[in-house]
């Protein structure tokens, strides 16, 4: 049974909402979730941004390594008038001398938000089970829905003349990874139609397929999943990931061979893809493998948009998710405390 909460920052918890993959939100919610960071970005363009997340902190467990999520959410922390504290699995007993869900249940009583980049989702359950503040899954090998939030904006921001979300093909180049299955589920969900081209063997999974069919029953997207490198010249937003992930170091050579060099992101096949086609990449590259360096910093891409947007969508998770339980104290809630505070001073 849920324990409610003592702590002050931690009061009124119903309604209480996580981030495990952006599949579990409806458009609607995701729209809002990109209006607040239209608002955000602009707001930090004249480095105005109110803070909404003042006064608060998010508990941040990172069991794999990162610079994106992590950078962006310290800063975005930071940026709203609020403190981010890294746990890095060396910082932390999670998982060794403490359970995940005895971790949640601290973690709870003293942040505002929880941000967890996990080896499993199953450590992902375990806190949502015990936290009685947000979880947001900052990537736990099968999802990575900050990721998605970045990236949706990113093409938005890139618009090619004419065209809307909806009218859009999306190219995966690669292996079917978390980013992937995120993406097949986020494009179809927003009537984006979704490619994962590569070799077959590292083709998605069916099951993913079936989620997939229900976003686009509602949607009228349509997926494809294909070899056919030629399958680019019907797509706008051409995305690159690793062919490999650190845990399968083993496979790069069998991998690589495997993708390389038909799969590869370069500007000559930037070239056969459809007019006003972007490159879309949520790093890190291997600027030899999946995506040349001539393409990464070439005149297609916007992977270093589509980085720093990662900021503006943690901003905007950072308050979509804790606004509801924001309780401003009133002037004379904290002058009688600070007055029984002095009171007791002075005695001592
Ligand atoms: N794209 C991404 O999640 O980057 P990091 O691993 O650096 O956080």
């Amino acid at each position: 049974m849920k324990t409610p909460s003592s702590s002050a920052t931690n009061l009124n918890k119903k309604n209480l909402e996580h981030m495990v993959t952006m599949n579990d939100f409806s458009k609607q919610e995701i729209d809002k979730m990109l209006e607040l960071m239209t608002l955000l970005k602009n707001a930090r363009k004249d480095n105005a941004i109110p803070e909404l997340f003042k006064n608060k902190t998010v508990g941040m467990i990172f069991e794999a390594g990162s610079t994106r999520t992590r950078v962006s959410f310290e800063t975005a922390a930071t940026l709203l008038g609020g403190h981010a504290i890294f746990l890095s699995k060396k910082d932390i007993h999670l998982g060794a001398k403490e359970t995940v869900e005895d971790t949640a249940r601290v973690l709870s009583r003293m942040c505002d938000i929880i941000v967890a980049r996990t080896n499993s989702p199953d450590t992902i359950e375990g806190l949502i089970r015990e936290a009685t503040v947000p979880v947001i899954n900052g990537l736990d090998t099968v999802y990575h829905p900050t990721q998605m939030l970045a990236d949706i904006f990113t093409i938005q921001e890139h618009l090619p003349d004419g065209k809307e979300l909806a009218d859009l093909t999306l190219a995966f180049m690669g292996d079917a990874t978390d980013v992937c299955r995120s993406l097949l589920l986020i494009c179809t969900k927003y009537g984006i139609n979704f490619k994962q081209i590569g070799p077959k063997k590292y083709h998605l999974e069916d099951k993913w397929l079936r989620l997939a069919d229900i976003n686009c029953q509602e949607s009228g997207a349509t997926y494809e999943i294909t070899e056919d490198i030629e399958k680019v010249s019907e797509c706008e937003v051409i995305y690159g990931d690793s062919f490999y992930w650190t845990t399968q170091l083993e496979e790069k050579a069998e991998r690589l061979a495997a993708f390389m060099p038909e799969y590869v992101i370069t500007n000559e096949l930037m070239k056969k893809a459809a007019p006003g086609a972007i490159l879309l990449h949520c790093l890190p590259a291997n600027d030899k493998e999946e995506v040349t360096r001539e393409a990464l910093e070439g005149e297609y891409s916007v992977a270093f948009d589509q980085s720093e947007n990662r900021l503006t969508a943690q901003m905007a998770i950072l308050i979509y998710f804790t606004h509801k339980f924001i309780k401003e104290p009133t002037i004379e809630q904290i002058k009688f405390h600070e007055n029984k505070i002095n009171d007791l001073l002075k005695k001592l």
